[in-house]
């Protein structure tokens, strides 16, 4: 059961935003926040390339910090030792000034690797195992996935932000993980997040990231490599014939990093599936829980799984922790 409920606001797809102290003016300051970043980013729109995705970047940052602050401020109330650690994660996340130097370095360096990418005029092609990879035509659920060639500009677009990056960090920081789980991992963006904190942290921690797309798991091999992010496992094929294989090598799983697949029942199975292999604990975060109304949905309804004794709703990303002593 999660400890203290989900403090959930519900828009448009849910119902009205959340009454009680202090919305309505964090609302306020959100609508403030993102008209003054708006008239910013059109104001530099010469030097943007693509301005719409560095606006859609401000709104999802404003929203995730918005959120991120009040699920903060819910965390410390509590006596729980991993709400005290999440409250911890998040402080970090939302601080940028109190970055060490080491962790300001990865970043600066990890960034610079995602400016590089998205300036890339390379394509990738490979099969999209994704939610919108089957042939469209076809729509039919069993319908062959399709091979396609993109831009990896546009693939790079789609990798985590950089609010999301730090989170990862900041988490694996804050939790230690022994092994690292992630699905979906197109460029390499989030998995160099996330190798970064495991880099410092003794370095003994392990990621294993899956991606169906072969091509794409060899870029992001070589950007890891280019980072000296080693021992890294990128495991390329759909999850579907990957995962089995990889949850009985490495087990129990500390944390996972679902962010591949976005179809609600995708992720519910994936969570059923990942759920046998977890250790007393666990972090696991799910991406895009605010991607269309079915993931909002999922995404509340596993909130109230009674094998979680902790869940953080930050808007765009969901985190829950893991209990084993749960019978279901
Ligand atoms: C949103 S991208 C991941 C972005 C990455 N985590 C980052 O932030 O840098 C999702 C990736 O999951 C992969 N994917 C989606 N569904 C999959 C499946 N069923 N099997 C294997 N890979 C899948 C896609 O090919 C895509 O590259």
């Amino acid at each position: 059961m999660c400890d203290e409920g989900l403090s959930v606001v519900r828009l448009p797809w849910g119902a009205c935003p959340r009454e009680g102290e202090g919305c309505s003016l964090d609302f306020g300051f959100w609508i403030l926040d993102f008209g003054l970043k708006y008239f910013i980013q059109t104001n530099r729109q010469s030097k943007i390339q693509n301005p719409k995705f560095h606006i859609a970047t401000a709104a999802h940052r404003l929203g995730f910090r918005w959120r991120a602050r009040r699920e903060r401020k819910r965390l410390r109330q509590s006596e729980n030792d991993d709400a005290r650690k999440l409250a911890e994660a998040l402080a970090a996340t939302l601080d940028e000034a109190t970055d060490d130097a080491e962790t300001a370095a990865w970043i600066q360096r990890i960034e610079a690797l995602r400016a590089a990418l998205l300036r890339s005029e390379d394509e990738v092609t490979f099969r999209d195992y994704g939610a919108e990879g089957r042939l469209k035509a076809a729509r039919q659920p069993d319908a062959p996935f399709r091979e396609t060639t993109r831009a990896v500009k546009a693939i790079g677009r789609d990798a985590v932000p950089p609010h999301e990056g730090r989170l990862l960090y900041h988490l694996i920081r804050q939790f230690n993980p022994a092994r690292c789980l992630e699905l979906g991992t197109s460029l390499g963006l989030s998995a160099t997040y996330q190798a970064a904190a495991l880099a410092t942290t003794g370095g003994t921690g392990q990621l294993i990231t899956l991606e169906g797309g072969t091509a794409l798991a060899r870029r992001a091999e070589k950007h890891l490599d280019r980072l000296g992010l080693t021992g890294v496992e990128v495991v390329a094929g759909p999850f579907a014939e990957t995962l089995p294989a990889v949850l009985q090598r490495h087990r129990p799983i500390d944390f996972a990093f679902i962010d591949g697949h976005h179809d609600p029942a995708a992720m519910r199975a994936y969570f059923e599936q990942l759920a046998p292999h977890f250790a007393d604990g666990a972090v696991l975060v799910f991406d895009d829980i605010f991607w269309t109304t079915g993931m909002r949905h999922a995404w509340l309804a596993l909130a109230e799984d009674p094998r979680l004794r902790q869940a953080a709703d930050l808007l765009t990303v969901g985190i829950c922790i893991f209990s084993t002593e749960t019978v279901v």
